[in-house]
């Protein structure tokens, strides 16, 4: 008998694939749809201290193999979103709060408010690209990820996850310095920097002209990262960049992943990828005589 069910840390998972962070993960309305619907996990959007309506439009586009967006890290605030995860009380999937802030101690009060509204993990947002004062800045620096994450874990007893940006110098470097930290595992990686030129208008389509660019374009680095990232950490690493079938989450499990989140192929596929997923890695399992998602884990690697 096949069995999908994963671990990360101390979270059991019923299956690897997770909602990626700012796809769907704002409401306790489309949090519940998404569990509803077979995700094994759900990240929030990333929530910071205050409100932030984000950048103005245009704030997306769809380009060559995925989609660019610059959003501006649009969010409640910490605050208000407690709202939202009052109302999530029937989720019966682990729920993990992503969080962004500017230096140690926005990061540790903002996770610490996360465990005391009762989430499960917490993802630190230390990689958007087009968010000012907010991401790279934070994530290119070792010291201060590590900084980061030692705080963090100082202020709460739930796992955390900082996730990692392949725009940020050598990502095990880094990946390094969160675990020295003592993260309880790492997530990789965040959508890339990068820009489309209206060729009518001779100038950059987003409001921010840099955006992130996520989808199927953006996997075969992120599978890069994961493999060495999993080479060279003991903690579990989570995937994360155009998974979309089954195929792709498989390819992330065999470079050393022990989940994958999805993000993109939501808006692509809609919310039956998750057990569309499930079922065609079942069946590969099957086919190749694997009983666990531990049998074939990292088998790339050797
Ligand atoms: C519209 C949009 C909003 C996003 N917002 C966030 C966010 O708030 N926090 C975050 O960590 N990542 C955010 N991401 C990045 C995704 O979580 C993910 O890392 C990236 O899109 C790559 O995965 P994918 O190719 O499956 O989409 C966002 C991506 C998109 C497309």
């Amino acid at each position: 008998m096949v069995n999908i069910g994963t671990r990360i840390s101390e979270l059991k998972l019923r299956n690897p694939t997770i909602l990626a962070s700012g796809i769907l993960g704002e409401t306790s309305g489309s949090m519940k749809r998404v569990a509803s619907c077979g995700a094994g996990a759900i990240v929030t959007k990333s929530i910071g201290m205050k409100p932030r309506e984000g950048y103005p439009n245009p704030t997306a586009v769809e380009i060559e193999c995925g989609i660019l967006n610059s959003m501006g890290l649009p969010n409640p605030g910490i605050e208000e979103f407690k709202k939202e995860i009052d109302e999530i009380d029937e989720i019966d999937i682990p729920v993990i709060g992503s969080i962004f802030g500017k230096d140690e101690k926005e990061f540790a009060f903002l996770a610490k408010k996360m465990e005391e509204y009762g989430l499960d993990a917490i993802e630190l947002n230390l990689s958007c690209p087009h968010a000012r004062g907010y991401g790279l800045e934070i994530g290119s620096s070792p010291d201060i990820v590590r900084e980061v994450v030692r705080e963090v874990k100082k202020k709460v007893s739930i796992p955390v996850f900082p996730k990692l940006s392949a725009n940020a110098g050598d990502i095990v470097d880094i990946g390094k310095a969160a675990e020295e930290g003592g993260a309880d595992g790492v997530v990789a990686i965040n959508s890339l920097r990068a820009m489309k030129i209206d060729i009518h208008l001779k100038k950059p389509i987003l409001y921010n002209r840099v955006g992130g660019y996520s989808g199927k374009g953006i996997k075969p680095v992120a599978v890069r990262c994961v493999y060495e990232l999993s080479r060279e950490l003991d903690i579990p690493v989570i995937g994360v960049g155009g998974v979309e079938t089954w195929e792709d989450a498989v390819e992330y499990i065999l470079a050393g992943a022990c989940a994958v989140q999805i993000g993109a192929a939501v808006y692509y596929r809609g919310l039956s990828v998750f057990a569309e997923i499930c079922e065609g890695m079942k069946r590969w399992m099957e086919e190749n005589g694997f009983e666990s998602i531990e049998d074939f884990r990292g088998v790339a690697l050797k």
